[in-house]
């Protein structure tokens, strides 16, 4: 991890979560900016509308344990968030704040206005604060393709200014394999999670592969899992709206608003694809990842897909 993730850790494992949070877990770039719009949307899109224009996505849904000096993403996105909740149909601003910093997602999330209040993460399960388990929110994770998940992380550490130097491809894929990333090693975290999810039974683990195949069906078992009851139109309306090419083109969605990353090199929504580590991986490459694989993969009821 580097010190973003780590220097307010003290805060972040004491925040106090609620009963009615939603904490959407992932490794990254598994499609956490996916099921965030779409959860933001089943729980707000009728409601507040207006938010989705006017208020980026990270944050709506704030990254709890991101710390950073410069940033000031806070008060201005507390008020928006305020005024969107308590005011219905406020016509929207940025406020000209700047006074918040450092941004810390902790104190975002402490700040958020809504019920329930989304929250993401990355932590591997074991560093999830304990207010969570405590008050047994309810946690979606998602978990996407090793191989995909690889080449989508490359190109993300390449474009990104708060992450180490992704590096030649080749050496960030043993790294990979190696679990050297900034959240650890990506086979530890879907096993991980995936084992906590047999004894505690507020998990929805989903995977990215499934939304891709068939959005709609997962917004229906993401409705199941949450207890909420929409219409088939709404449901509908909902999946439409968060395709990839409309969620790359909506700025409140694609990251296009945060400064820290370079999307000259990468988009952050970059192709939205299952089976793109076909274009990335060597012959070679991709025999060493599928010996490691069987060696570290060995729970049966846990299944990728890597094409569909
Ligand atoms: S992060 O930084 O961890 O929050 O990134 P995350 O959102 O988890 O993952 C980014 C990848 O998800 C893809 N994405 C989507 N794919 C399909 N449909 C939709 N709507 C969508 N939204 C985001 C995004 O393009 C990144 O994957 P790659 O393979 O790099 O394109």
């Amino acid at each position: 991890m580097t010190h973003y993730f780590t220097d307010n850790w003290e805060n972040v494992q004491n925040f106090q979560a609620r009963p009615d949070d939603i904490l959407i877990a992932t490794y990254p770039k598994a499609g956490t900016t996916w099921v965030s719009q779409i959860l933001d949307l089943l729980y707000f899109g009728q409601t507040c509308p207006e938010r989705h224009n006017n208020i980026p996505i990270y944050e709506r849904v704030p990254f709890l344990e991101i710390a950073i000096p410069s940033l000031d993403l806070g008060y201005q996105s507390v008020i928006s968030l305020w005024l969107c909740y308590h005011v219905t149909c406020f016509p929207y601003q940025r406020f000209p704040y700047s006074m918040f910093t450092p941004h810390a997602g902790k104190d975002l999330a402490d700040k958020l206005p809504t019920t329930p209040r989304l929250i993401k993460t990355h932590f591997p399960v074991q560093f999830v604060p304990k207010s969570f388990w405590e008050q047994n929110c309810r946690i979606v994770y998602v978990a996407r393709n090793a191989k995909d998940n690889m080449v989508s992380f490359f190109h993300f550490d390449r474009m990104i200014a708060i992450q180490p130097e992704a590096g030649e491809w080749n050496n960030y894929f043993h790294r990979f394999l190696e679990g050297q990333m900034v959240f650890g090693s990506w086979y530890d975290h879907v096993n991980g999670w995936w084992k906590k999810k047999q004894n505690y039974s507020n998990i929805h683990y989903m995977f990215y592969e499934d939304m891709i195949e068939d959005t709609e069906r997962e917004i229906d078992k993401l409705c199941s899992f949450l207890g909420l009851s929409r219409s088939a139109e709404e449901k509908k309306m909902i999946s439409g709206g968060v395709q990839f090419d409309k969620m790359k083109k909506n700025e409140m969605a694609n990251y296009s608003t945060l400064p820290v990353m370079d999307f000259k090199i990468s988009p952050f929504m970059r192709k939205g694809k299952v089976g793109d580590w076909k274009n990335h991986f060597t012959v070679a490459q991709n025999e060493v990842f599928d010996e490691d694989y069987k060696k570290k993969m060995k729970d049966p009821t846990l299944q990728f897909r890597t094409e569909i």
